[in-house]
């Protein structure tokens, strides 16, 4: 292939594969299995577009047989490529890896983590390499025939392999098998409280609630606001759900609490509600269409014991179908709006740092 069709190519994998895996983070339900389908295709077209690169730029990299000129590797703009092509090994070996089981934690992080980081990484640097050297595509780096041949095999293979790794996974019983369609592996299920990890989507890690003056207020557009105290959220409803933490496990658990349908009959939504944003007492907030969310739990207990700290007690959301980062702990509020806030990417990135989700005062 033509040197710009290649470079422009393996950009345009990278992308794919970034994005993808940035929109599996908001899927969860078993529907949304294709997203990471094209994740899997998107590494795999980007594993095969290597090639012909590595195979042109071999002598910028290798002294060439016979010659005793030196590879010309020491400019910065061609380390910049070496480090990328690095890079889309690592994300891909540690995606590949992770897929098929391989169990390895390098300070405290295992393989799915530092698969994401090393993603992020290669993004930066795939895009100034591209600033730096990239070149225009002309007509003719796409109308040839062979060309076209060429480009469309590998786009071919890349889409080919996903399903044949997971053939060969179900097929053969490999490790991997046994994975969920997220990716994410199964850690103590039905064990309760404390068979599976405490874990927060940044660093959120406030001080326990005090039970005795806590509340849940719900507020908004309601025709009737509620203020709720612990003992007045009876242990009504049960749901088995499956916690799926983008992190790289997932547990089911039969929560119990209640119905979140139960408390916006008492508060009664206006015709305008459309969304519930459920607000953590560190800050952190996310928001669910009010149809999906008369249908989750708030959570007090795991099976029979009431939730741990870190699990988010007194109170956390119980969403099913959404990955563990949607299911807020340590609820404080419902709060009733026409829209999501366009600003909770920002609240979950940064509630953190808030006095109480660093945990200096008490919430
Ligand atoms: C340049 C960017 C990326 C590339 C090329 C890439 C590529 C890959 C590949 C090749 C796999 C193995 C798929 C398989 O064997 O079935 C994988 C797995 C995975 N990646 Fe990425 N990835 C990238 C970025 C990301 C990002 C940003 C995230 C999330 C924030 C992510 C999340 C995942 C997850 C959850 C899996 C496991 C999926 C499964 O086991 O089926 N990836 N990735």
């Amino acid at each position: 292939m033509r040197p710009r069709t290649t470079d422009w190519s393996l950009a345009l994998s990278v992308a794919a594969g970034f994005g993808t895996g940035l929109w599996s983070l908001v899927a969860g339900r078993a529907e949304q299995w294709w997203i990471f389908a094209l994740h899997g295709m998107a590494g795999a077209w980007l594993g095969l577009l290597l090639l012909p690169k590595l195979w042109r730029v071999r002598w910028r990299l290798l002294p060439r047989p016979g010659t005793a000129s030196p590879a010309t590797w020491r400019d910065w703009r061609t380390l910049a490529g070496i480090g990328s092509t690095l890079l889309a090994l690592l994300v891909l070996g540690t995606g590949v890896a992770w897929s098929n089981g391989a169990v390895l934690v390098v300070w405290g992080y295992n393989l799915l983590n530092w698969h994401i980081v090393f993603s992020f990484v290669l993004v930066l640097l795939v895009s100034w390499h591209m600033l730096v050297r990239a070149r225009p595509l002309r007509k003719t780096d796409l109308h040839e025939r062979r060309q076209a041949v060429q480009w469309l095999g590998l786009l071919a293979g890349g889409v080919l392999l996903w399903p044949m790794q997971q053939w060969l996974q179900r097929q053969f019983q490999l490790p991997g098998f046994t994975r969920r369609f997220t990716g994410s592996r199964e850690i103590g299920s039905f064990g309760g409280n404390g068979a599976f990890p405490y874990v927060s989507w940044v660093a959120d890690r406030p001080l326990p609630l005090d039970v005795a003056t806590w509340q849940l207020q719900i507020s908004g557009l309601v025709e009737q606001p509620v203020t709720l105290r612990y003992d007045q959220l009876a242990l009504r409803d049960t749901l088995e759900a499956t916690l799926d933490c983008t992190g790289g496990f997932y547990t089911s658990q039969q929560w119990r609490g209640i119905t979140i349908a139960r408390l916006l009959d008492e508060a009664k939504p206006t015709p305008a509600a459309r969304w519930v944003r459920f607000r953590s007492a560190t800050g952190y907030h996310w928001s669910l269409p009010l149809t999906e969310a008369r249908t989750a739990l708030l959570a007090t207990h795991i099976g029979e014991t009431a939730l741990h700290h870190g699990h988010g007690a007194p109170l956390r959301l119980v969403a099913p179908g959404q990955r563990g980062f949607v299911w807020v702990k340590w609820l404080v509020a419902l709060e009733l709006h026409e829209a999501p806030d366009p600003a909770q990417l920002l609240a979950i990135n940064s509630s953190w740092t808030t006095p109480i989700g660093r945990g200096d005062t008490q919430g």
